[in-house]
């Protein structure tokens, strides 16, 4: 028998126990298509919610989002009586799991909230209410509900700055938040009984996760040494069946592959180009020429034609510098560097090293924009774009040269700095 029961014969949601002390009171929203607008949701999503009871008190971790409250107070009630609300935690502060918040603390007062350092002006910003009584926690915090506790670890930036993770030592289960989380709903809950949710899984990493490697990094240096029989997300499957697998992905995911392939202290610069006429080429390959006198400087050049970007968006997470060359129609950029650009929104291309060059007609904006657009995604562009107006003569070839080696010398530390005249700017 595969199914979990959720309901009772009449119908009302009920809790389901994860061990003796633990249950699950979330809710499933299986018709849900997208999530935050851009996130597919194929099959819906879940939003869970657990209770664990200790000898001393019932604590509650995370709730639903505002529409499905009704489930999730049904489940609360078949497993704990609101007076026996001593602690609520909040892993996450983001609307799917604070929605019946609100309402849970009128219902249980006397319950002390548990949210991170970091969640303080959230909470404020989202109950609107001035007098609040919570308390913050750091990693290494407790509390205590008898013969069971929950330990705070402090996680950030999984996907906001509030997020943290919540440990049961005595249960060895993680209450994870959306970390190891996915959109996927589907009734039997665990991860060994639901259908194929790797898709979901790897698709909510890329999507959800994949611009906070870093922290993701950080998080799993506490998660990694913790004895774990279960990890619990707020959404998605329970992972009961091997729950070092989930964390391990994590640890593969978010491990740079490229630093392998590199000797020491090697730079990476990647030139990528579109041409309508072969002038924009032109100048791509003399600026590849040039930065390539820097023998510390791996270059590539890439052309755009034929649209795909997709497969660039690992290289560029992994270099530490992107130049892009367009040429200017319609007063533009042109589409396929726009895409190119569009598709690192899942990337921190923080202090990259950015470039933008391209050939003109008229007015020539194109390079601008792109430029503008680099520094909106915090990359530097200490060099100003390079354009030359439709074919370029033996000198702008030379100008190319000379902008790919000063680009490159920059990545190594060894451009000279030079005084900048605002009135080319
Ligand atoms: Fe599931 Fe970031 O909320």
């Amino acid at each position: 028998m595969n199914s979990v029961q959720l309901e009772s014969e009449d119908g009302v949601p009920l809790a389901v126990a994860l061990s003796e002390r633990v249950h699950w009171v979330g809710a499933l929203d299986p018709n849900l298509r997208t999530f935050d607008i851009i996130l597919k949701t194929a099959n819906g999503t879940s939003y869970n919610a657990y209770v664990v009871r200790g000898s001393e008190g019932v604590a509650v971790i995370d709730t639903v989002k505002e529409g499905f409250a009704n489930d999730f107070f049904a489940r609360l009630e078949s497993v704990a009586d609101y007076a026996e609300i001593k602690v609520i935690v909040l892993n996450h502060l983001e609307p799917d799991h604070t929605g019946a918040l609100p309402e849970l603390m009128k219902r249980a007062p006397q319950a002390q909230l548990f949210i991170s350092q970091k969640a303080q002006s959230m909470l404020k910003g989202l109950l609107k209410q001035d007098e609040l009584s919570f308390t913050p926690v750091v990693t290494g915090d407790k509390v205590s509900l008898g013969d069971r506790s929950l330990e705070f670890l402090h996680t950030p930036y999984l996907h906001w700055p509030d997020t943290q993770c919540t440990y049961a030592p005595e249960e060895a289960m993680l209450f994870s938040g959306d970390v190891f989380g996915c959109h996927f709903c589907d009734n039997r809950l665990y991860n060994d009984k639901v259908g194929d949710f790797r898709f979901s899984f790897e698709y909510y990493y890329a999507h959800i996760m994949r611009p906070f490697k870093e922290y993701v990094v950080r998080a799993l240096e506490l998660i990694e040494p913790l004895p774990l029989k279960l990890i619990a997300p707020t959404h998605g499957p329970i992972l009961r069946d091997r729950p070092q697998h989930y964390i391990q992905r994590y640890r593969q995911l978010s491990s740079p592959a490229l630093h392998n392939e590199l000797r020491p202290n090697q730079k990476t610069l990647l030139i990528f180009y579109i041409s309508s006429y072969g002038n924009t080429r032109r100048m791509a390959e003399a600026i590849y020429q040039g930065a390539m006198q820097i023998e510390d400087v791996r270059v590539s050049l890439y052309d755009l034609e034929g649209g795909e970007v997709a497969p660039f968006v690992d290289l560029i997470e992994e270099a530490d510098g992107l130049v892009l060359g367009t040429p200017t129609i319609n007063g533009d950029a042109v589409k396929p560097i726009w895409d190119l650009l569009s598709s690192l929104a899942v990337v921190n291309l923080k202090n990259k090293l950015g470039g933008v060059f391209g050939s003109y007609g008229w007015t020539g904006e194109g390079v601008r924009l792109v430029e503008d657009r680099l520094r909106g995604l915090k990359l530097r562009v200490p060099i100003q774009g390079l354009r030359v107006k439709l074919i370029p003569t033996d000198d702008e070839i030379h100008e190319c040269k000379a902008f790919g080696l000063e680009l490159a010398q920059e990545l190594t530390g060894a451009r000279e700095s030079r005084v900048i005249n605002f009135a080319d700017l």
